[in-house]
């Protein structure tokens, strides 16, 4: 009995160290040696047969056997988990790489980095300001009073009777002249909000704002700027028009057209037939604006000017609907 024990844990053993590191091979060999019916359960009826004196002795050596097989086989067991995982975490230096994803800056960031880049070259800082904005700034400092008609310009989102999402870039004139003195020569890019949506207009759309203040600062200054921006940004040949429009906190204003861009001012369907684009709208400080903000109107004299991001973008990149801009879609997204 004690060489047929010792016999199965050689064999056992051996059989266990020449597998390979396969559970299901592993589990026949549990099966073979530890079943039920398996090898060992064979060896335990014998038992009964043993000489009583020899029968303790056996029992004993018979339960070791199989502690030891049991031992061996999860030994095993981890060795092949653990040689998978390692097979698993091993580098292939020399598998293709994997070509890392690559974002770009949207076409709206792109123009307004654009237009505060001529801007910048021109002399002009970049300031920036909140989108939640007091009334005050919006409109009561910039010369627009409660009840005024020219709040009518302008489809407000309130947040409360004194709060606003700000409806133009244009309070940034005032935060900036109540903070510094002149001269001053600023733009200010960012979001703005209008309670309006159709197939040319968004909720939320952009602007860039610029101011200029300092001594004897003239229409002429402003028209000059203006043109070289134009020529900067569509190409010097674009021709450009000052239109007289009215805004409450500039005197005089004017609206700025340029040859339109896709037909070259002959006439389409993209200028209405007019051969003319709107981009922007600008004047004169208003001595009203200087009066809020503590200047002297007799001592200091500018300009301003606000434009629509989105619609210098379409016509920088021949984009014919603004909700493209916003639908996230990559495959417009990638063109640019
Ligand atoms: N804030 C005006 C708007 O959103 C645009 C504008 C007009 C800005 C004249 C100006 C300006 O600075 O002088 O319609």
């Amino acid at each position: 009995m004690q060489e047929a024990i010792r016999k199965l844990l050689e064999d056992a053993s051996r059989e266990i160290s020449g597998s390979r590191e396969d559970p299901r091979q592993l589990d026949q060999i549990r099966i073979r040696y530890l079943g039920r019916k398996g090898e060992l359960a064979q060896l335990f009826k014998q038992l009964a047969q043993v000489p009583e004196a020899l029968r303790r002795d056996c029992g004993k050596l018979l339960n070791e056997a199989k502690a030891q097989i049991e031992e061996l086989l999860s030994l095993k067991l981890i060795e092949a988990k653990d040689r998978s995982a390692e097979r698993r975490d091993r580098v292939d230096v020399t598998a293709p790489g994997r070509r890392p994803l690559r974002g770009r800056l949207h076409p709206i960031t792109q123009t307004a980095m654009e237009i505060c880049r001529i801007f910048h070259w021109l002399g002009f800082e970049t300031v920036e300001g909140p989108e939640v904005e007091l009334d005050y700034y919006n409109f009561e400092a910039l010369n627009i009073p409660k009840d005024h008609p020219a709040r009518d310009m302008q489809d407000t989102f309130y947040i409360s009777e004194d709060v606003v999402l700000r409806t133009h870039t244009s309070p940034l004139q005032v935060r900036v002249m109540e903070k510094r003195t002149p001269p001053i020569r600023v733009i200010a890019p960012g979001r703005t909000y209008r309670c309006d949506s159709d197939v040319t207009h968004t909720p939320m759309f952009h602007q860039v704002e610029g101011l200029m203040v300092g001594t004897n600062i003239s229409f002429g200054d402003l028209k000059g700027l203006l043109t070289i921006f134009v020529h900067q940004m569509f190409g010097p040949e674009t021709g450009l028009r000052f239109r007289p429009r009215f805004f409450p906190f500039t005197e005089p204003s004017a609206e700025v057209d340029i040859e339109c861009v896709m037909c070259r001012g002959k006439g389409c369907r993209v200028c209405s037939q007019t051969g003319w684009l709107e981009i922007l709208g600008s004047g004169m400080v208003d001595p009203e604006v200087f009066k809020m903000v503590g200047y002297d109107p007799e001592q200091v004299t500018g300009f301003a000017f606000g434009m629509g991001i989105e619609r210098i973008a379409m016509l920088k990149f021949g984009i014919d609907d603004l909700r493209l801009f916003f639908e996230n879609d990559l495959r417009f997204l990638k063109q640019f």
